[in-house]
């Protein structure tokens, strides 16, 4: 049994990171071709390890299902970032719970981001004696031998380290889509920016060797993949725990070379973004115009309490100049609401950043107090209700210019990279722009997997609409 501690998960040292490749255990008997079923919550990079969990359990013999009532092995990968992840993963379990009273064979796992958070794994142990097992997010690559464990020994079992140097190669993944891929880049963060949990609960940052992240791009070149999208906590820091000299912008262009017809990149930190970066960007056909930036407030005393390292103006310059410098970019990014302490003159001035960069798109969150976070410290004297009426009125004005950034879209004629059947409407097909806008497209002939040229009719507030041309 190892327990995680929040104190530990702050800590970062000097060492190296520790490269490993992925060791296959076999999986215990019982569970060989038997059903399970993977929930995951949050960001990309959650998505991401969803996929190799399925991987994994795949690849040592057991078939996925997306029936609950079906599984024999039911894992739920959580997040922590706000408390309504929460909320979301507690109520999932009463349901499991409930299926295990009828199934008592049925075992039942907590990973994820959740899984690294002391009060959460205490709070497993005294009162969710059905959770079979927990591990995190450092020993994903570790799962089977933890599943093992429960079984031959058939008591809880948590599994769950603080923080870690290695970076896993080769762990089985079984991607979602066909054609669009997410490849790691860069794990953890240290920001530590003062109400984000992602750095205790992802550890310290550590960038992939560029071999690695190449090959695994070439192969999905090969395996017909179309787009892939570059992921880490914040991606600009690439290469900086590893490199003296070898950054996103360098990853950018070798990635470019591999053929694959579109790069993403997701998360951007401001602090880290260079002009060579935005060059790469703007040069490189294949790396798409679209960059997620979270500024989080538009008030310099409230980034400062936030930690995040740059001012309003320092933002805004290089907010600019991504727009000169990259053709047709659109630029989306995250903003919190109600930080502690955060006042109407505070609050106003995120409206006015907002009138400023008419941002393409923006999610918006209320200030959620994390376990151990330094801002959770903070005075909070700003009501619920308050905070409620900021977070409309800036959803009000976010949405203004989102829709007024989908109507500039009216008439041209833009790439899309078709992904399958629209979900609204069976007759059509969706698929994204460029700059990552959302298309329902009309076409006569099935064209998912292909990039068309389509003509846009029509925007909505979150998508468009459009005819293959
Ligand atoms: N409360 C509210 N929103 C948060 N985010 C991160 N931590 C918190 C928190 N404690 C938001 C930030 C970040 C996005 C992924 O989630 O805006 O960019
Ligand atoms: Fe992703 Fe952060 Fe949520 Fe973890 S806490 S799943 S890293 S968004």
């Amino acid at each position: 049994m190892n327990l995680p501690n929040m104190l530990e998960a702050k800590k970062r040292d000097n060492l190296e990171v520790n490269n490993i490749d992925y060791k296959s255990t076999l999986l215990d008997k019982s569970l060989v071709g038997k059903k399970y079923f993977v929930r995951t919550y949050g960001c990309q990079m959650n998505e991401h390890d969803g996929e190799r969990i399925k991987g994994v359990l795949s690849s040592e013999g057991m078939i996925e299902t997306d029936s609950l009532e079906e599984a024999d092995l039911v894992i739920l990968n959580t997040c922590a970032i706000r408390e309504n992840a929460h909320d979301k993963v507690f109520g999932f379990m009463g349901l499991i719970k409930k299926l295990k009273e009828s199934k008592p064979d049925l075992l039942m796992g907590i990973c994820g981001c959740m899984a690294q958070e002391e009060s959460v794994v205490n709070e497993i142990m005294s009162k969710y004696k059905y959770v079979d097992f927990v591990f995190g997010t450092h020993n994903l690559d570790d799962m089977i031998n933890v599943i093992n464990t429960r079984i031959k020994t058939n008591k809880q079992n948590i599994e769950v380290y603080s923080n870690s140097n290695n970076v896993c190669e080769g762990i089985p993944e079984k991607r979602e889509s066909k054609y669009t891929a997410w490849v790691d880049i860069i794990l953890g963060c240290d920001k530590f920016c003062t109400y984000c949990i992602v750095p205790y609960t992802r550890g310290k940052q550590r960038s992939r060797r560029k071999e690695d992240i190449i090959s695994d791009v070439e192969k999905l070149v090969k395996d017909g993949y179309k787009e892939v999208t570059l992921l880490g906590q914040n991606v600009n820091a690439y290469g900086k725990d590893l490199y003296p000299d070898y950054t996103l912008a360098d990853l950018f262009r070798d990635v470019s070379k591999t053929g694959i017809p579109r790069i993403r990149f997701v998360t951007s930190h401001p602090w880290d973004f260079t002009d060579e970066m935005i060059d790469a960007i703007s040069e490189l056909p294949n790396v798409m115009p679209y960059v997620h930036l979270p500024i989080q407030s538009g008030s310099d005393r409230i980034l400062k309490l936030m930690g995040r390292r740059y001012t309003k103006e320092e933002y805004l310059t290089l907010y600019n100049k991504i727009r000169e410098k990259v053709k047709g970019v659109s630029i989306t990014t995250d903003i919190i609401v109600g930080f502690p302490g955060e006042t109407r003159e505070d609050f106003s001035e995120t409206l006015d950043i907002v009138n400023t960069c008419k941002f393409d798109g923006a999610f918006t969150f209320i200030f959620s107090p994390r376990e151990n976070t330094p801002a959770a410290l903070l005075e909070d004297n700003v009501s619920l209700e308050e905070k409620n009426e900021r977070l409309h009125e800036l959803n009000e004005l976010v949405n203004k210019y989102s829709n007024e950034s989908n109507q500039r879209e009216v008439g041209k004629v833009v790439k899309c990279l078709v992904l399958g059947k629209s979900e609204k409407d069976e007759s059509k097909y969706m698929g994204y722009t460029e700059n990552n806008k959302l298309v329902n497209i009309v076409s006569d002939i099935d064209v998912t997997g292909e990039i068309v040229d389509v003509k846009i009719d029509e925007a909505k507030s979150f998508s468009l609409n459009g005819t293959r041309v």
